[in-house]
């Protein structure tokens, strides 16, 4: 098959488009002819060679990728609840087995029947962000309808997901973004619109009830005075101090660890015309490091997605 794969961690050019073995499934397993693979910034981080503990106890080459959107090739001998043909996404076999790839071989369990009202580029830009601003919002934070959330990194892919789920929670939502992502934050619902680069988000008063943090550092430092007492801040970049939310009287925590059982949930929102991801680029496999290079400052709107079967 053809797959765009790294024999060393480094700039976007490791990214190379070339053969490799077609990946035989395991007895859980399925076959998926890949469609659509998401980018996602782990991908980069993965690709740059660290922080160490994101980084896979693999031999190179490695094949990037864990967002996927397919149809179902050939299933393993367990398997019995997908069949071939079905048109399934969810998370690549990553690190064995990614779906910068035309095939990924990947638990049966990791994915679910892809939305029907989504093609396959939008939905491979669905399942990491999905499932990431669930957690934080729901399972960790517990937003209900009437709270005050603010987000910040809300134009980018976890952060434009969020922004919508909160909305259907019927939650007060406030974003923080660059200018130029305004007109996109109020399209898909955002009550109070904050420039990060013009503004300080302190603006927002000291009444939230839960801070998404996507950004990290310095942002995730001051957003502990925003929030209420007791209040909590979700962060998908690094476990808040204890010493500083003791001191706010608030809680933190990191995003709980995937769950692959809301797929289908997530899938359900979807083509219920609730949530729909938003996809800002996308290229062919061939492309891959062009992605990875637009997707180096941080700065996407949405999700970039690679095109593999057309
Ligand atoms: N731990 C986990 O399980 C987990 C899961 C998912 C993601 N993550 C991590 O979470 C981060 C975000 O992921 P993503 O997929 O949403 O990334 P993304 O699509 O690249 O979006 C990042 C967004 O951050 C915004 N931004 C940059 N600096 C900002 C600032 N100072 N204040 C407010 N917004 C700012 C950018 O918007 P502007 O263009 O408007 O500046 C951009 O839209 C990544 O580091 C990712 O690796 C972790």
């Amino acid at each position: 098959m053809k797959a765009v794969r790294m024999h060393e961690f480094g700039d976007p050019q490791v990214l190379t488009y070339e053969d490799a073995p077609r990946p035989e499934p395991m007895d859980e397993e399925l076959l998926v002819r890949v469609h659509a693979a998401g980018v996602n910034p782990l991908d980069r981080k993965i690709r740059q060679g660290g922080p160490l503990p994101m980084i896979p106890d693999e031999p190179f080459p490695l094949i990037l990728g864990t967002d996927v959107s397919g149809v179902v090739e050939t299933v393993g001998e367990a398997i019995t609840d997908f069949a071939p043909g079905d048109a399934v996404f969810g998370w690549s076999g990553f690190p064995s087995s990614g779906s910068y790839a035309e095939y990924t071989a990947t638990a049966a369990a990791q994915l679910a029947p892809k939305p029907t009202s989504l093609t396959h580029i939008e939905a491979a830009g669905v399942p990491g962000v999905a499932r990431t601003a669930w957690q934080a919002l729901f399972e960790a934070a517990e937003l209900t309808d009437g709270q005050r959330v603010l987000i910040h990194g809300a134009a980018g892919g976890v952060g434009h997901m969020a922004v919508q789920l909160a909305k259907w929670t019927d939650a007060y939502v406030i974003g923080t973004a660059s200018g130029y992502n305004e007109g996109f934050l109020r399209y898909l619902g955002v009550d109070e619109f904050v420039n990060y680069r013009t503004q300080r988000f302190e603006s927002v008063g000291t009444d939230i009830d839960v801070v998404l943090d996507t950004v990290g550092g310095e942002t995730q430092d001051r957003s502990f005075e925003v929030l209420k007492e007791n209040g909590i801040l979700v962060s998908t970049i690094h476990e808040p101090s204890e010493e500083r939310t003791a001191d706010a009287g608030v809680r933190g925590q990191m995003v709980p660890p995937r769950d692959p059982s809301l797929l289908s949930d997530i899938a359900e929102l979807i083509d219920a015309g609730d949530v729909r991801p938003t996809i800002s680029t996308q290229r062919p496999l061939v492309e891959a490091s062009e992605a990875h290079r637009e997707n180096e400052g941080s700065h996407a709107r949405g999700k970039a997605v690679l095109r593999v079967l057309s």
